[in-house]
């Protein structure tokens, strides 16, 4: 797990390096408007520090992804349907998504607020809760937000959620957590009987991977 996260970190930092060099070989220097990650990633540091960090993230995700061709030029067209780790802290986590076409992934929480902003393709969030007095913390669904490219949406720290990418392409999406995303002790639901488990990061990286595989056949 951890080489894969390392390895998928430095992938998106040589990648990014790549695409500065050559937006700076004087080429052509007209549409240079570049996403910046090291910047990106400033900014959203400074952003959770302050007071109302989700709001504050919410505004720099909001406006990193007002300008989908600058991401698509910094981080890369997206190929493969991944979890790329950008960053990670004791406070803060950011990562690049990419959803495969008609992926699901199952209900989960995250147990801290975060930030969604769509860069490519779209993302149909289900939200879900616990029916109280429920067995097996057992869930039912209580509303749904579709995101579309252009579109940050700030998920509270109690958010439990469930995410389809309903389009025949790639969705590219940054999401930042306002915590250790690795770390935190988590649940994920079953996707049949909506009963709540722990939360295994092994296995949704196994989605992701299962569902790279149809794209790729597909
Ligand atoms: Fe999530």
């Amino acid at each position: 797990m951890g080489d894969y996260w390392t390895h998928q970190c430095r992938t998106a930092y040589l990648e990014q390096g790549v695409n500065r060099a050559l937006g700076t070989s004087g080429v052509s220097r007209k549409d240079v408007t570049m996403f910046d990650l090291d910047q990106f990633i400033a900014e959203c540091r400074a952003a959770s520090a302050a007071d109302r960090p989700h709001k504050n993230v919410r505004e720099v995700v909001a406006r990193a992804v007002s300008d989908p061709a600058a991401i698509l030029k910094g981080l890369g067209e997206p190929r493969r349907s991944e979890v790329q780790k950008l960053y990670h802290s004791s406070d803060l986590t950011i990562l690049n998504v990419i959803w495969a076409p008609r992926m699901t992934i199952m209900p989960h929480n995250h147990q801290m607020w975060a930030v969604i902003g769509i860069y490519t393709g779209r993302e149909d969030n289900i939200f879900w809760r616990r029916i109280p007095g429920g067995h097996g913390g057992k869930l039912e669904a209580v509303g749904a937000r579709a995101l579309s490219t252009k579109d940050a949406d700030p998920l509270g720290e109690n958010i439990i959620h469930s995410v389809t990418n309903p389009i025949a392409q790639l969705t590219g999406a940054i999401h930042v957590y306002g915590g250790d995303f690795f770390g935190a002790e988590r649940s994920e639901w079953d996707p049949e009987t909506l009963e709540e488990g722990r939360y295994d990061a092994a296995k949704t990286m196994r989605l992701f991977e299962e569902a790279n595989a149809l794209y790729r056949a597909g």
